[in-house]
């Protein structure tokens, strides 16, 4: 696998950059442009391979859609009028998690069958918490582990609205619900344990779909029409974190996201950090379908510890291995509970950070449901095996910026699953004084 050096010394942020656009965003323009009526316009799209994933994907059911690789922009063509088609082959949702389960529900109400699978990473993670609701509305859902792993093979159905209580709060299990929902008879409503990131709701509402909220409940209408649309997707939080947290640790730093999703589903790690004392400010500046977009500026800060648990959880679920990197800098004992599942996605995100972490000579302990990180202490380098999730790569390399030696994340090349760009945008900050 190749290696890659993260940092030979530690060089502040400053300056001035964008992310790329949201990954969860991304997803989410081109299925439901793919369910509209007419052409829709997404500008800024994510060009990672689990977007890429999501848009072959919607090809294989027969959506016309084009994104050009220069400029990140993408034309669909709604197939509103005549519905998806069976594909004539396997969907291959490769590292995507979001691709598959959102892919279930799709396929949910497509005539004939549909088989799906994806890598080894995907082929193990947990498919029976949208199997079931989707099996409850009508369909018929085979796969491997009792359908529970991919590959799952769907046979599509008339389906009907369901009211159902998750007994986790997950917005890729959500979304799949509200999907096969549009196309099922009568209301579909999803109650979660606590709630997750409501990007589906605020962007179906935007194209023109009667959304109703109520606390951690949403619900929706089958039959309702979604709209073509135009959007520029804002900056991904998640990726922005990266270069943000690295700026918290690193002397003299003073860095600026611009144009970023500041969606507070997916932000609540902002507020974890100020909690921490960190010198963290948010301003918005636009609106994108919904989805509150402006900037974050971070420079250099004196952190504390915090205790990270109970709902603030799935707000934040995509940033506690970069929160445990940036709370080995801080002083005392962070604590992360309540986030077990962060055991079934890309990787064993807490086994696989403990692992690292404790090669880079941090204090940290494992916990069923997550981590103690014991700050500060001194990193140093090392070899690390985020292995294949591009978050853990990308923690692993904020690792990297504050020690001042060398520290090689294996198997680099996962981080083009989200972050293609990362070292780009990270000699900008660099560069810019
Ligand atoms: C996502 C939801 C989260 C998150 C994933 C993207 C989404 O997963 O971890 O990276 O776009 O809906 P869960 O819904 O499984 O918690």
């Amino acid at each position: 696998m190749p290696t890659k050096r993260a940092r030979t010394t530690r060089r502040p942020l400053r300056g001035v950059v964008e992310v790329p656009g949201d990954k969860s965003i991304s997803h989410r323009a081109l299925i439901l442009a793919a369910l509209a009526s007419g052409l829709s316009r997404i500008e800024g799209l994510n060009l990672g391979a689990d977007v890429r994933s999501t848009a072959a994907a919607l090809r294989g059911f027969g959506v016309s859609l084009t994104v050009d690789e220069d400029n990140g922009v993408a034309e669909v063509e709604g197939s509103s009028e005549a519905g998806l088609s069976e594909p004539v082959d396997v969907i291959d949702c490769g590292n995507s998690g979001s691709t598959l389960r959102m892919g279930l529900g799709l396929a949910a109400a497509v005539p004939g069958a549909t088989v799906m699978t994806g890598d080894a990473s995907l082929r193990r993670r947990p498919m029976l918490r949208v199997v079931s609701p989707l099996r409850q509305m009508g369909a018929s859902i085979d796969g491997r582990v009792h359908a529970d792993r991919a590959p799952l093979v769907v046979r599509g159905a008339e389906l009907a609205g369901i009211d159902i209580e998750l007994p986790i709060a997950s917005a890729q299990v959500k979304t799949a619900i509200l999907l096969a929902g549009l196309k099922a008879s009568g209301t579909t409503e999803v109650v979660e344990p606590a709630r997750s990131r409501d990007h589906t709701e605020r962007m179906l509402r935007a194209a023109g779909v009667d959304v109703t909220v109520r606390d951690t409940s949403v619900s929706l209408s089958g039959g309702s029409k979604v709209s073509a649309f135009e959007l520029t997707v804002p900056g991904d939080p998640s990726s922005a974190l990266y270069l943000l947290g690295a700026a918290l640790l690193i002397e003299d730093s003073r860095l600026t996201v611009e144009g970023v999703g500041l969606n507070p589903t997916r932000i609540a790690a902002v507020k974890v950090l100020k909690r921490m004392g960190a010198n963290i400010e948010l301003a918005e500046t636009g609106v994108e379908m919904g989805e509150p977009v402006g900037t974050i500026v971070a420079s250099t800060s004196e952190l504390k510890s915090t205790e990270v648990s109970g709902a603030e959880v799935p707000a934040l679920i995509d940033d506690i291995p970069t929160l445990a990197v940036i709370a080995t800098q801080a002083q005392g004992t962070t604590v992360f509970r309540d986030a077990a599942e962060l055991r079934v996605k890309e990787s064993d995100r807490i086994s696989t950070l403990v692992d690292g972490l404790r090669v880079l000579g941090a204090d940290v302990e494992e916990r069923p449901d997550g981590l103690v990180v014991r700050g500060p202490s001194t990193l140093v380098g090392g070899d690390v095996d985020p292995a294949g999730d591009h978050r853990l790569a990308l923690a692993f390399a904020v690792a990297g910026l504050i020690t001042d030696e060398r520290v090689r994340v294996s198997g680099w090349s996962c981080v083009d699953v989200s972050f293609p760009e990362f070292l780009d945008v990270l000699g900008r900050a660099r560069g810019s004084k």
